[in-house]
């Protein structure tokens, strides 16, 4: 599936403002597949610049039409986290999904997803699924979390190139899965970060503790209160103190 139309490029501001701006053209549909082996600005999550050395580390965005509600969207996040966690686990490496989809290894981040999507009436008819994995770089500067990368990890290099393959081979596998309408929660459950333990968050400043208890079906994270009552809250509203 994505293994046609392969746009290779050298820098780019980042590869998910590329596509977007490719939306309207005949290249703008399902399978397109953009790299770059630098960006100047990579879009990271909350108005965040994605960091990454030139050369060392997957830096992708794909498109793809799932054709699926808005209020659905999340199960798009769903399956690129989880496809990371395939390709992580093909290396032996057990990996977490902080919610929404940010990818652990052992607490330290080593690839970040953002999928931004186009919509048609209340249909999302394309998504740009953006991904940074960290591949080969040794170096990062300070984060919120701390960051890694396969290198760090096993020791050796990689050939950047083998990653993305195994990558978008196995996305194919999770969207053909999404596609026939099997349902993939409970893989995201078993695998999202700090569920069922004690854990600090605060918002808007303040400061609590809770008990991740798993997902809405819209999207929203359910953590158990002091109070053993269970709050949902939205990705920008809440912030994760470990
Ligand atoms: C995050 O902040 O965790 C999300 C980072 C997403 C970065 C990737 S790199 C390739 C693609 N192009 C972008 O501009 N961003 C995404």
């Amino acid at each position: 599936m994505f293994t046609k139309n392969h746009i290779k490029l050298e820098a780019i501001n980042s590869t998910n403002d590329y596509v977007l701006n490719l939306k309207g053209s005949l290249v703008f549909k399902e399978g397109l597949v953009v790299t770059a082996n630098y960006q100047s600005v990579g879009n990271g999550q909350r108005g965040k610049v994605w960091e990454s050395n030139a050369n060392e580390n997957l830096l992708l965005s794909v498109v793809i039409e799932p054709n699926i509600k808005l209020d659905e969207q999340s199960v798009i996040s769903k399956i690129v986290a989880l496809t990371v966690c395939d390709l992580l686990k093909s290396f032996g490496i057990e990996a977490k999904i902080k919610w929404p989809n940010d990818i652990l290894v052992a607490k330290q981040k080593i690839a970040g997803i953002l999928i931004q999507n186009k919509l048609q009436g209340n249909y999302i008819s394309h998504s740009v699924i953006g991904l940074g994995f960290n591949v080969n770089q040794l170096v990062f500067k300070d984060y919120l979390l701390n960051a890694t990368s396969l290198r760090l990890l096993l020791n050796n290099e990689y050939e950047v190139f083998q990653i993305q393959v195994q990558f978008l081979s196995l996305l194919s596998i999770r969207l053909k899965r999404l596609k026939v309408g099997e349902n993939q929660d409970n893989e995201y459950l078993n695998s999202l970060f700090l569920k069922n333990e004690p854990a600090a968050f605060e918002i808007n400043n303040k400061q609590f503790m809770g008990i991740i208890k798993g997902v809405s079906k819209n999207g929203k994270l359910l953590i158990q209160l002091e109070d053993d009552s269970i709050a949902a809250f939205e990705n920008q509203q809440i912030k994760y103190l470990f």
